[in-house]
């Protein structure tokens, strides 16, 4: 299984000083040299972690899969169009939610994203679309043209108690079952973590996941030690 690394996090750092570090352009080279196979990055309208210029600067700098993830509305079409990463994942964007809440309703919208699909694969952009675990939105990620679905691991990874955790994993095997058999690619993301991981890694039918918080969230406390040193050295030679 392949992880692209989701490093919309080190933005959300930079920006609560509206500043210039830490650059999600540098977090993203040492993740692709760490082996990530790709990077991830969410292109909101607010703005609120990525912006405009990190999204143009990886596209050039990434070296695997550079992956937008976004809304289908018409700015956020116009900036792939141009742009052209080599994956767009479609995804529903509500104004104050803290993080994306669930997967897209195809069917609630499904001739614009329909066209938004079009719209991507003609400019040779391999399509995700990011939903729930359920067999019926397979099945329209599939009627739409979507290349991939992005299944939604948040409610797996909500879950605490061992039969409810069970249930939601299987409904995330069931539909990557189901993907893999219409000839979708199925890939998995959003909360997962360095605990939940494995049952998901047993899910061959599951290709890539796509994980930020978490890794971004154990950088800063395994970077730690090493930054603290580094600045009462400098202090320490100064002194
Ligand atoms: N996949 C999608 C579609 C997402 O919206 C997100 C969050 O930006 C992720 C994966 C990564 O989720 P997390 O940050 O919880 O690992």
């Amino acid at each position: 299984m392949r992880l692209s690394v989701n490093v919309d996090h080190v933005a959300t750092i930079r920006q609560a000083r509206m500043t210039d570090e830490p650059d999600p352009v540098w977090a993203a080279s040492q993740a692709e040299l760490a082996g990530a196979c790709g990077i991830t990055v969410h292109l909101r309208r607010d703005r609120r972690h990525i912006g405009d210029r990190d999204v143009e600067i990886l596209r050039k700098t990434v070296a695997g899969v550079f992956n937008l993830e976004m809304k289908a509305s018409e700015e956020m079409l116009g900036i792939a169009e141009r742009i052209v990463p080599d994956m767009c994942t479609l995804v529903p964007e509500g104004e104050d939610e803290l993080t994306t809440q669930g997967g897209l309703d195809i069917m609630a919208e499904e001739a614009e994203v329909k066209a938004a699909v079009a719209r991507l694969k003609k400019k040779g952009i391999v399509v995700s679309i990011f939903i729930d675990p359920d067999v019926v939105q397979v099945g329209r990620a599939k009627a739409v043209g979507a290349d991939i679905v992005e299944l939604h691991t948040g409610i797996y990874a909500d879950e605490r108690a061992p039969e409810t955790i069970q249930r939601e994993l299987e409904k995330v095997r069931v539909a990557a079952i189901a993907a893999n058999e219409m000839g979708l690619v199925a890939h998995g993301g959003h909360g997962l973590t360095y605990r939940n991981i494995e049952p998901i890694a047993r899910i061959h039918e599951i290709e890539e996941v796509s994980i930020g918080h978490s890794i971004i969230a154990r950088a800063v406390l395994v970077g730690v030690d090493l930054a603290v040193r580094e600045m009462i050295a400098l202090m320490d030679v100064a002194g």
